[in-house]
């Protein structure tokens, strides 16, 4: 029932740069991106949560989930304020900031970025304006703060269970 199409990323440049590879398949629309060794178990898929956002606020929508402060400098972390009126299934995040792998005592929070967004098709030309940042690579995080300057990007922490199957445990 659907058409399936890919593109490969033939050289590990980055979360931003696998992203940029997709611009003429997404074309102009919005899209999501889940990054599959994030599992999410949930009653409602985290995505259909975060859809509901994105109809309401027509706005891009990262998802974010608490984690320790120790373990906290392995994932994107968000500065940002919480929509009080809020009232789907999780917590809803207006954002003002966000680092990639940031060390535990700079993180602004402990609200870590989890492998699902909706983007839009702005993302593109902003991954294509960053330089390469954490890790030398071209991160996602860092193309989606520059769309901060310009116009709101929302955090939303889902309702649900996260595994990271890149992660022994997890696995
Ligand atoms: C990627 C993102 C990071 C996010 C993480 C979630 O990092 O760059 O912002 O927090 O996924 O799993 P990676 O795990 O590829 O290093």
């Amino acid at each position: 029932l659907a058409d399936v199409n890919y593109v490969r990323q033939k050289q590990a440049l980055g979360l931003g740069h696998a992203v940029l590879r997709s611009k003429e398949l997404v074309g102009d629309e919005p899209f999501a991106v889940v990054l599959s060794d994030d599992i999410i178990d949930a009653e409602v898929p985290a995505l259909r949560q975060m859809l509901d956002v994105f109809e309401k606020y027509k706005s891009p929508v990262v998802a974010l989930m608490e984690v320790p402060r120790e373990n906290i400098s392995a994932y994107g972390v968000v500065a940002g304020d919480v929509v009080a009126d809020y009232s789907g299934r999780g917590r809803l995040v207006k954002l003002s900031d966000m680092v990639e792998k940031p060390k535990a005592d700079v993180a602004p929070s402990n609200l870590a970025i989890i492998g699902r967004y909706i983007l839009t098709p702005d993302i593109f030309h902003a991954i294509e304006t960053i330089t390469p940042g954490a890790g030398g690579e071209l991160q996602l995080t860092d193309a989606i703060k520059l769309l901060l300057k310009t116009r709101a990007v929302y955090g939303y922490v889902f309702e649900g269970t996260r595994y990271d199957a890149g992660d022994k445990f997890g696995f």
